[in-house]
């Protein structure tokens, strides 16, 4: 009994005295990680001997007070990454050190028995994969991602526990070391994707990972047929995008649900075999060619897949038919091909499609009607094809689903169907660049959701109907370049969103009433907010002599800027663009006190530029050029703090040139030409530094850099008229409020 009490005492001795050179030893390594490491935030400052290691900033222990994770991401670590101190700690199981700073790492041969290891987002360059990979070879999580590593190991493989690896971001050139994967049974997910890798992949090269759900090997500069999956039972995600792959052949997939294929040069036949649980399926920007249905060896999609939801393929060059999709199907972009005919079954019956995109094809007459079986439709863009017919007037009963209607650049005939009010869900419409008639419907005012009204550069006439005043949702009504005819009707004074007001170039009339100018506080409990999915551009013209000044709105999906600029369109003169980017949260419109831009170009109004016009705080570009406007410039305009583009050329205004002018700081371009100015060029601020042409054809008007005052009898001194704006004064930052209401300029786009 003695002796067994005593065991047990002893026993308990010996572990009482075990546990503590334990814990000590962990504290000391600690300690000597602390030493090692730089630190220059002190952000280990509670790493002190005598205190409880558990309690430890990033330190977490097991039950019994053994170390077993270390945490620390983001404290501005640098230098070597003393691993070393660490690595033999027993039942540490996780190291998290991401966003930090370390270059390198010091690790000794001995063994490691960590499960989990976060390394991302540092400065590593050194090839220590090899090492780690020996030492540790309990890891299963391995993540190295956004660092300046070179290499894949050459000669080491990662283990047969690794389900996680995480390589991408790095600058890893050469080809893939096939080896790497000899032992990757457990391996679940592999992202080597933003690399420099190059090379094709061998058909076996994943022939063992066995449990491989998820593979990225995209943003590289891998090369040849991609082939390598033919054994895969259990692959769900593949994205291959951004690489120079030429063919890619599936024949087995039965797990498969995402599959990128997006920018690369892969022709031909994809699909031999069905993809029954394929989610999403991206061929965006190959060379694939010939009518659609060759890429799946002339079977139906219907028969193909049974699950799609999404489908890309835009930016390639098919011709012919377009497709009749499964039922499955939410969205097809099929934009930027060369498809000439319409299909009237591109939704079967029960078609799910929501999104339907086929911009910049070479759609050919009443194709519009093919549209019409797709119930379910949300978004239907069909711009800048030549689209012809009518706009069908049971179209809002067939899609009453619809959001967003987009149809610009198109041929479309006869007048804007009174019916179109039926599409109660609409957010956008845009029409403009067709061959539209007759007048604007005032039923039109039944979308009081609608936050877009875009119908320039049609033929439409008549009045503005008077019950726009009801579309208290209107953020941008742009109806440019039509033959619109009589005054502004008083109603649109309720429109208090209005932040684009574009109705130049028509044969308005009457005078331009004074609540275009106000300023209203916008009630936070009444701010909706829409999120937008497309690019918008705002336009300017800023070569008035070639072309008429109008400012116009685009809206871009399907294309990309770049497409966009090879459009008459874009080049038929140099613009100023600002963009909002897809996603863009317009909540910041309702934000706005008053509107950005008022262009009232080119159209008959009379009267004076009302007084009120200086109380909005938030106006980017004001345009009321080619008019017949009389009197004085009001002073009050020089209050328009944000104002960066004014034109007021071509009227009857005669008055001095207020000196408030000079109060406007961010004013970039003027045209106050061809008025009847007298006195002189105020000599304040940038006045003095815009070129003739912002003042000449004013013959009372002197000073520089018109003529010296002494001189008025001869005002003219065209021998300046090529000092016009030019490149001078074009930059970029104008507008940048415009849609954004940010005025960083990043979304700007010199053209
Ligand atoms: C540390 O990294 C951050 C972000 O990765 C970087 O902004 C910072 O300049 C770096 N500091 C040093 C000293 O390299
Ligand atoms: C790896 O870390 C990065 C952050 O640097 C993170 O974005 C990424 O999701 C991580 N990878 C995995 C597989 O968790
Ligand atoms: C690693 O760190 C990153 C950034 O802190 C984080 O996003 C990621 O989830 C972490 N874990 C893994 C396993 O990558
Ligand atoms: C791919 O190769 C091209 C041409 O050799 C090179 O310009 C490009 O930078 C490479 N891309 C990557 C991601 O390495
Ligand atoms: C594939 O990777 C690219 C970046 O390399 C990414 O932009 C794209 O969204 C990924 N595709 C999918 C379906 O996640
Ligand atoms: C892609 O293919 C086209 C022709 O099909 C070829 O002109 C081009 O050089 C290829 N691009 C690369 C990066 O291989
Ligand atoms: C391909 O399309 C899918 C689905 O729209 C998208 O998630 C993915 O980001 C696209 N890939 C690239 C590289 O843009
Ligand atoms: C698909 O049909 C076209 C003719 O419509 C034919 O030229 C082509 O060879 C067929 N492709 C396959 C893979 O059967
Ligand atoms: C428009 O909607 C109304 C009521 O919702 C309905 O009575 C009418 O028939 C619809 N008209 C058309 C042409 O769809
Ligand atoms: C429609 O517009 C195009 C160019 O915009 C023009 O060529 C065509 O003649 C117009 N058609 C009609 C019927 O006005
Ligand atoms: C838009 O902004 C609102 C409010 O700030 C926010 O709740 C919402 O999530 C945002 N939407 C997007 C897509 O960012
Ligand atoms: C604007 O300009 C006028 C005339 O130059 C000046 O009297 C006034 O103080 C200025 N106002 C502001 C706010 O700068």
């Amino acid at each position: 009994m003695e002796l067994c009490r005593l065991f047990a005492l002893v026993l308990l001795v010996v572990r009482l005295v075990f546990h503590g050179d334990a814990e000590d030893s962990e504290l000391e390594a600690l300690l000597s990680f602390k030493n090692s490491v730089d630190d220059p935030l002190v952000a280990l400052n509670n790493w002190k001997a005598g205190t409880d290691v558990c309690q430890w900033i990033g330190v977490s222990c097991s039950s019994v007070g053994r170390i077993t994770g270390i945490q620390l991401d983001s404290l501005s670590l640098s230098g070597l990454l003393p691993f070393s101190t660490i690595q033999t700690l027993p039942q540490l199981r996780t190291l998290s050190a991401s966003g930090n700073n370390f270059t390198g790492i010091k690790i000794s041969p001995q063994k490691c028995s960590l499960e989990v290891l976060n390394l991302s987002s540092n400065d590593f360059t050194s090839h220590f994969l090899d090492i780690l990979l020996v030492t540790c070879k309990d890891i299963r999580q391995l993540n190295l991602s956004h660092n300046k590593l070179r290499k894949i190991s050459l000669k080491g493989t990662i283990g047969h526990v690794m389900v996680s690896v995480d390589l991408s971001h790095n600058r890893i050139s050469g080809s893939i070391p096939a080896s790497f994967f000899t032992l990757c049974k457990s391996l679940r997910f592999l992202d080597v994707s933003s690399n420099q890798l190059v090379g094709g992949v061998p058909e076996d090269m994943f022939i063992n990972c066995r449990s491989l759900q998820e593979l990225s090997l995209s943003s590289n500069n891998l090369t040849g047929e991609f082939s390598g999956l033919r054994s895969s039972n259990s692959l769900q995600k593949l994205n291959l995008s951004t690489n120079v792959f030429t063919s890619f052949q599936i024949e087995h997939c039965p797990t498969l649900e995402e599959l990128d294929l997006s920018f690369n040069n892969i022709s031909g036949t994809v699909f031999r075999k069905d993809c029954g649980s394929l989610k999403m399926l991206n061929l965006s920007d190959n060379h694939l060619s010939g009518p659609f249905l060759s890429v799946f060896a002339n079977r139906t999609l219907a028969t193909v897949f049974k699950s799609l939801k999404v489908l890309q393929a835009d930016h390639n060059n098919f011709i012919g038919e377009l497709p009749t999709v499964p039922p499955s199907l939410e969205v097809l972009d099929l934009s930027c091909n060369f498809f000439s005919t319409g299909n009237p079954n591109i939704c079967p019956a029960r078609s799910s499609l929501k999104s339907l995109l086929l911009v910049y094809n070479r759609l050919h007459g009443r194709v519009l009607n093919s549209a019409m079986n797709c119930g379910n439709l949300e978004m239907l863009d069909m711009s800048i094809n030549s689209l012809a017919g009518p706009i069908p007037v049971d179209m809002c009963s067939r899609l009453p689903k619809l959001q967003h209607l987009l149809l610009w650049g198109n041929n479309l005939e006869g007048s804007i169907p009174a019916t179109i009010s039926n599409c109660s869900e609409l957010v956008t419409l845009n029409l403009s660049f067709n061959n539209l008639t007759g007048v604007i419907p005032q039923q039109i005012s039944g979308l009081k959701k609608l936050w877009l009204l875009l119908l320039s550069n049609n033929m439409i006439s008549g009045a503005i109907p008077a019950s726009i005043g009801s579309m208290l949702s209107l953020r941008s009504l742009v109806l440019g370049h039509n033959m619109l005819q009589g005054g502004l009707p008083s109603e649109l004074r309720n429109n208090k969103g209005l932040t684009l007001f574009l109705v130049n170039d028509n044969q308005l009339t009457g005078q331009i009433p004074s609540w275009i100018g106000r300023s209203s506080e916008v009630e936070e409990d009444k701010i909706t907010e829409v999120t937008f999915p497309f690019l918008m551009v705002f336009a300017i013209n800023i070569e008035a002599s070639i072309c008429k000044a109008y400012e116009e709105v685009f809206i871009l999906q399907g294309i990309r800027l770049d497409d966009f600029e090879q459009l008459p369109f874009a080049t038929r003169c140099r613009r100023w663009f600002f963009l909002a980017p897809p996603g863009f949260n317009l909540t910041i419109y309702s934000l706005v006190n008053s509107p950005l831009a008022i262009d009232l170009s080119h159209n008959s109004f009379t009267g004076t530029i009302p007084e009120e016009f200086g109380g909005m705080r938030d106006l980017n570009v004001l345009n009321l050029a080619h008019n017949l406007l009389t009197g004085a410039i009001p002073s009050t305009i020089g209050n328009l703090k944000n104002l960066e583009w004014l034109d007021l050329s071509q009227n009857w205004l005669e008055s001095h040139i207020p000196d408030s002018l000079g109060n406007i700081t961010f004013l970039k371009y003027l045209n106050i030409s061809n008025n009847k100015l007298f006195g002189r060029v105020p000599q304040i601020a940038q006045l003095a530094l815009f070129p003739v042409s912002s003042y000449e054809g004013n013959p009372g008007l002197c000073g520089f850099p018109l003529a010296e005052c002494a001189s008025l009898h001869n005002p003219f001194h065209d021998d300046h008229k090529d000092e016009n704006d030019g490149d001078g004064h074009g930059d970029q930052t104008i507008l940048a409020a415009i849609v954004g209401g940010v005025r960083d300029g990043r979304h700007c786009l010199h053209v």
